[in-house]
């Protein structure tokens, strides 16, 4: 094996050698103009703690709202996936929402999390697969935003993506078209796909819950500065940044920002990256969607919305598509 065939194993199979993965990917964002930062970055260790916090805050409604949808209609989605379903998740986290789905099919074929922390890809897997003794648990690690290999799964299973959180809210509206599609070739024409959506709201609603009192979401964006000090010997002061979290009308999206609070040059990588004073390094956009967005999305992926159940502030929705 030649030592490039096996770095690329070993880094699939051990997230931490994925530096020079990053480092391309961070070095290119840093040199645009604007700058940016892709969101994945945030979650490192400290990153996917803080976001769980994030997920506890009064103002991230999100988790919450998402949360209350499934407990309310898991029986209605249940039904509509049918029996012997293989429930593919995109990005299974610390796995909480997955389990509501689980207790409400019936005669489930497969759990098959897919997930780019190996870590706690195999402790969820391992969890899952206490909890339902007669479930195959199969995990996958990956990054699933690029193609990644299925295992085997019954052939007499329907296949059905469920991917939750308003992750796709990520993605730029081609890319998340792209995304979908993907997804819809993964599951088939007998297929379905269950996901989270945010939905477009009050302005005031949403911008609180990217810039949350306690600071949370703000040590969340800057973190993603301590882990390229880490990772790349970057030499970024946070202190000399601060986070910056409004929503985009235009675009229909929040956009997350670092901004610079002084001018200053910082080594990253190798090479040296200069600010100016109250530039920004552009790290999220969490699009926020209504139902003419979503048909556009969705449709465009040869996905059509089947159903959809939302709260009652219509803040969130859990889509059912199915190709189409
Ligand atoms: C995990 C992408 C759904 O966009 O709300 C939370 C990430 N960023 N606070 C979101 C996030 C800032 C989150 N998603």
């Amino acid at each position: 094996m030649t030592a490039g065939a096996f770095l690329a194993t070993a880094q699939r199979r051990v997230p931490w050698l994925a530096a020079p993965a990053i480092h391309d990917e961070v070095i290119g964002g840093l040199t645009a103009s604007p700058k940016t930062l892709p969101p994945k970055l945030f979650y490192d260790r400290a990153g996917a703690r803080l976001f769980e916090a994030i997920c506890e805050l009064p103002e991230y409604y999100l988790t919450r709202t998402e949360l209350g949808i499934l407990r309310e209609h898991s029986t209605e989605i249940a039904g509509r996936l049918g029996g012997r379903v293989a429930l593919i998740e995109y990005g299974s986290g610390a796995g909480v929402k997955v389990r509501l789905l689980l207790d409400a099919l019936r005669d489930p074929a497969a759990y098959v999390p897919v997930d780019i922390s190996a870590e706690q890809l195999a402790a969820v897997a391992a969890e899952r697969a206490r909890e339902y003794p007669a479930l195959p648990v199969a995990p996958v690690c990956a990054d699933y935003t690029t193609r990644f290999g299925l295992p085997a799964i019954p052939a007499d299973a329907r296949r059905v993506a469920f991917f939750p959180g308003s992750t796709i809210g990520n993605l730029h509206p081609t890319e998340a078209t792209a995304f979908l599609r993907r997804i819809r070739a993964t599951v088939g024409s007998s297929g379905a796909l269950v996901l989270g959506v945010d939905r477009r709201k009050d302005v005031s609603v949403v911008e609180a819950a990217y810039n949350d009192a306690a600071g949370v979401t703000a040590a969340f964006n800057l973190n993603v500065l301590t882990r390229l000090n880490r990772e790349l010997g970057a030499t970024f002061d946070p202190s000399a940044f601060r986070h910056r979290a409004f929503f985009n009308e235009a675009a229909s999206r929040i956009e997350m920002h670092l901004e610079s609070t002084i001018e200053q040059c910082v080594r990253v990588g190798g090479i040296g990256v200069r600010f100016a004073r109250g530039e920004t390094i552009h790290t999220e956009c969490s699009y926020k969607y209504d139902r003419a967005f979503l048909d556009d999305v969705v449709n465009a992926a040869g996905f059509r919305v089947a159903d959809l159940w939302t709260d009652e502030r219509d803040w969130f929705w859990v889509a059912y598509l199915v190709p189409g």
